[in-house]
């Protein structure tokens, strides 16, 4: 049993569907999100520029006392996988890719599997990678979609504009004729009403967010560093305008964000 808070991290606010996932199976855990909307959207950024970001974010939660922090974004996850895996990191870490991975091969029957995600985790080629491996000869096709990131930060989730970017978006991946879909970015759950519209009931949507709070609850219930007691306290920081992140997280999560704090990091040069 451990009062230590788990940690969340993305560039914005796509992060929250991960934490939302979290605070739906352990109620009790006190989660602090923090997101570098700063240097939002990380999508386009070199993927060494975003791990330096990353570092600099592992050391607030090892400040924080984070018991294990949930990296909630799949560019980041992307850009700091042997990090990950080689456990090199200041507090326990984990990623949202390989659930994610996991849970698309468990669900699909053709072995057709999209993934719509930003440019650098298509680029990384993770998701392929990781299908792969749970499941050789699936058949993996990409689709990269940075506008429907820069919408889902401005809180723009739903609407009739939005849904004509989805379709725009995904079109390459339906004429493939995926039959699971990875919305392999944390900015696409909260659209995703919207995405299953596009797709239609013939296609699963995978949130890897929602496999990675079932494996967060297997991994501190196995090291037995779950909270039983506590209250589940939730607190947010920003590098950006804290402002602007309650406001647009107002419409993101459940109830709205009453506070957020600005913090200001050190992201040394690696
Ligand atoms: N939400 C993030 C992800 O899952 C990053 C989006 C961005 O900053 O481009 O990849």
């Amino acid at each position: 049993m451990s009062e230590r808070p788990i940690g969340f991290f993305d560039s914005g606010e796509g992060g929250l569907t991960v934490m939302r996932a979290v605070a739906g199976i352990l109620p009790r855990e006190n989660l602090i999100y923090a997101c570098d909307t700063l240097h939002f959207p990380y999508g386009p950024r070199p993927m060494s520029e975003v791990r330096r970001f990353l570092l600099g974010f592992m050391e607030f939660f090892a400040e924080q006392n984070c018991k294990l922090v949930v990296v909630a974004c799949n560019t980041a996850t992307a850009a700091a996988l042997e990090l990950l895996e080689g456990g090199a990191l200041p507090v326990p870490a984990m990623g949202v890719v390989q659930p994610g991975a996991r849970a698309a091969t468990a669900t699909s029957r053709s072995g057709r599997i999209g993934v719509a995600a930003t440019q650098g985790t298509c680029a990384s080629a993770i998701y392929p990678a990781f299908v792969r491996r749970y499941r050789a000869g699936a058949a993996v096709v990409q689709a990269a979609c940075p506008i429907l990131v820069i919408r889902a930060e401005e809180g723009i989730i739903a609407g009739p504009e939005v849904r004509a970017e989805v379709a725009r978006c995904l079109a390459p991946l339906l004429a493939a004729e995926i039959d699971t879909l990875i919305l392999g970015c944390t900015h696409f759950p909260h659209m995703r009403a919207v995405i299953a519209d596009v797709v239609g009931p013939d296609v699963q949507l995978i949130d890897p967010g929602v496999a990675t709070a079932a494996e967060v609850a297997a991994r501190l219930q196995a090291e037995g560093l779950v909270n039983t007691t506590g209250t589940g306290s939730r607190s947010f920081f920003t590098t950006g305008d804290p402002a602007r992140f309650i406001q647009v997280s107002s419409r993101l999560w459940p109830g709205g964000v009453p506070a957020a704090q600005q913090i200001r990091l050190d992201f040394k040069r690696e």
